[in-house]
């Protein structure tokens, strides 16, 4: 019995090694990028502000930096962004990205979700309030806005795409990351059921290794992480248009590809080093 799916007019062209790669497929849609502000998710966002996306960007509370991160951006590429104000941790945020989507005038596409806090502390330091803190802004935050942005992307008529940056730290064990990396560890399963559960949103997690922007910088100048070049663990450390990239990949509208992690550290987490 021939099968109800089975698409004759594109097997004719495969016949004939026509093949359709999609370009600037996100030009004119609304994308959301949470957290586009800072180190990683300001290149996301000069990434799709180049190919013509409709950029909401939100970002805590440094609005000064948002503000020339729009400036820098529409000066190079024209593009339109919208700012969003907010905690995660405030309920009422999911809310003003929902309104601001809303507003937007083209179809909403992809949303991606960089909040995160480093959550540093030593292991003596560890209690109940650093947990549920590093939980809030690792894993609680960013899952309920995937939820509202989700929600709203499964019930409009083109689904889309929800990326969520997890940690290089989430993939393999690192010591003294416990109070960080198990909430990016959650976020990662999460990420999967919500890919599971929902027929037209796609779920997918970037997890960065040590990124010379952002909440790493600091470290990697002060040379914490020098020994993984040294001994070659790494060639390099991780560039922002590296995450970008990854990030962009899974927003692709027709990318076939739905509760998956791309971990993007330059090999970190295979541990050459040890040999
Ligand atoms: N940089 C790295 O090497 C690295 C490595 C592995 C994983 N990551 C992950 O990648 C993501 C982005 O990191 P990054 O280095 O770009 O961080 P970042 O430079 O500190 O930027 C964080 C961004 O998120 C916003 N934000 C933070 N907490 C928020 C909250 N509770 N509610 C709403 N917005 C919030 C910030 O806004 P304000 O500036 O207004 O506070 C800023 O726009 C994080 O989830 C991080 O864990 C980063």
């Amino acid at each position: 019995m021939a099968s109800q799916f089975w698409d004759e007019k594109r097997a004719e062209r495969y016949s004939q090694f026509r093949y359709e790669f999609p370009v600037n497929s996100l030009r004119q849609k609304t994308v959301v990028v949470a957290g586009g502000s800072g180190g990683l998710g300001a290149a996301a966002v000069a990434l799709l502000a180049a190919e013509g996306s409709d950029l909401i960007v939100g970002y805590r509370a440094n609005r000064p930096r948002a503000e020339y991160l729009r400036s820098a951006l529409q000066e190079q590429f024209r593009c339109e962004i919208s700012l969003v104000e907010g905690d995660l941790a405030d309920p009422k945020v999911p809310e003003a990205y929902l309104a601001a989507v809303q507003k937007s005038g083209s179809p909403f596409a992809g949303v991606a979700i960089f909040p995160g806090d480093p959550a540093r502390v030593t292991f003596d330091d560890l209690n109940r309030e650093t947990v549920n803190a590093s939980l809030e802004s690792n894993y609680t935050g960013p899952l309920l806005l995937a939820k509202a942005l989700g929600t709203a992307l499964e019930r409009g008529e083109n689904g889309g795409s929800i990326v969520l940056l997890s940690t290089m730290q989430a993939i393999a064990v690192f010591p003294s990351s416990l109070n960080y990396a198990a909430p990016k560890a959650a976020l990662i399963q999460a990420a999967k059921i919500l890919a599971q559960q929902w027929n037209w949103v796609r779920v997918n997690v970037v997890a960065p290794g040590a990124t010379m922007t952002g909440m790493a910088a600091t470290s990697i100048q002060a040379g914490k992480y020098d020994r993984y070049v040294a001994t070659n663990a790494i060639e390099r450390f991780g560039r922002p248009e590296d995450v970008a990239r990854a990030v962009r990949f899974f927003l692709e509208p027709d990318n076939y590809i739905t509760g998956q992690v791309i971990t993007v550290d330059g090999g970190l987490t295979l541990r050459r080093d040890r040999g």
